[in-house]
């Protein structure tokens, strides 16, 4: 395969991050580009579409990229997937469980490569926290913590307050990436549940605010918070074990750890690397038979399912 030709599906927010991440990676180019909103297909330089269904007719895509809201992942993927064509799809893979293995089975029954955009596994210090556990250097995770906070502003006029959209709150749409991430290092949930509340006067119908607690075979125990309407917060991933501990903190950009015995945590000097480039250049790896996937349509069934499963246990 000479070029990697994309579609994309979805020209917003994301959908740009993606674009101008994608120009960045070698030997990969946006051929084709969807929106409701042409216009914005049209700023990709791709040949623009309206409908993502007709894209998918009428161009050669060897990846089709879907950076929609929620709502609209299970069709544009099944569209894709049906017609033999390899998948990149934004988290939360779908509104819901349902959706998300309706994904996960059309990839399946047409063997083609489904991937969820879980970017933060590409994250340098992730990516470095991750092989610390693999040394065993801080021994058997004890405990888990994550936080991601911010105020999300005018969060009252987007679709992201909309339950029939995004399928869920700040949990589905931020802790997504904390379920990954403790899938990723410490291990399959095997247990969920949450707290969770609406402190915004014009949200309804889904948590601006909400605190996790996860089980993890083995034992490890992960919390993980997450809030739209906190102005100030750590943006965090602390990993505990029995021999050590590791803080990647991203408000700093610093990565630390503290092996047992010793009382001054090492600082870890990591590449200022973009982790959504870093994202794009393994899957367009992927798409030409380079690697295998590091991350699947499987684990984005998974993080919303455990995320439903959180949900229904709530305190
Ligand atoms: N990985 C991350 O860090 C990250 C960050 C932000 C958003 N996201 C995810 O990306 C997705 C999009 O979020 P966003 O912030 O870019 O939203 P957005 O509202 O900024 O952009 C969504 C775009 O999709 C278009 N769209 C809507 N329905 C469509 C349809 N049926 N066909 C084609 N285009 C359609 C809209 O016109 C808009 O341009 C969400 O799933 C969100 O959770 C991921």
């Amino acid at each position: 395969m000479s070029e990697v030709r994309i579609g994309l599906v979805g020209c917003g927010g994301i959908g740009g991050v993606h674009a101008r991440s994608w120009a960045q990676v070698e030997g990969a180019r946006i051929v084709a580009a969807a929106d409701v909103d042409r216009t914005r297909a049209a700023a990709t330089g791709g040949t623009p579409y309206a409908d993502y269904t007709a894209m998918l007719d009428a161009e050669a895509l060897d990846l089709v990229d879907i950076c929609t809201p929620p709502k609209w992942h299970a069709p544009a993927a099944i569209a894709a997937l049906e017609r033999g064509r390899r998948v990149l799809c934004e988290k939360p893979l779908a509104r819901n469980p349902d959706e998300a293995r309706a994904i996960v089975a059309a990839a399946e029954q047409s063997g083609t490569l489904l991937m969820t955009a879980f970017c933060h596994r590409f994250h340098p210090p992730i990516v470095w926290l991750k092989s610390l556990i693999e040394s065993g250097k801080l021994g058997r995770v004890v405990q888990y913590r994550n936080r991601f906070g911010a105020k999300f502003e005018g969060i009252e006029s987007v679709w992201f307050s909309n339950p029939d959209i995004a399928g869920g709150g700040v949990l589905m749409d931020t802790s997504v990436h904390s379920v990954d991430l403790f899938r990723h290092l410490v291990g399959e949930v095997v247990g969920a549940a949450s707290a969770t509340h609406t402190f915004h006067a014009h949200v309804h119908g889904l948590e601006d605010t909400g605190t996790m607690l996860l089980t993890a075979e083995g034992g490890a125990i992960g919390v993980i918070e997450a809030s739209w309407v906190t102005p100030h917060s750590k943006n965090i991933v602390e990993v505990y074990g029995e021999a050590g501990a590791a803080v990647v903190d991203y408000n700093t950009g610093t990565a630390s750890w503290c092996p047992y015995g010793e009382s001054t945590w090492q600082q870890t000097e990591l590449p200022d690397e973009n982790r959504f480039v870093l994202e794009l250049r393994h899957v367009a790896a992927v798409v030409r038979g380079e690697a295998t996937p590091r991350v699947t349509g499987h684990d984005g069934m998974r993080a919303v399912e455990i995320i439903h499963q959180a949900y229904a246990n709530r305190l």
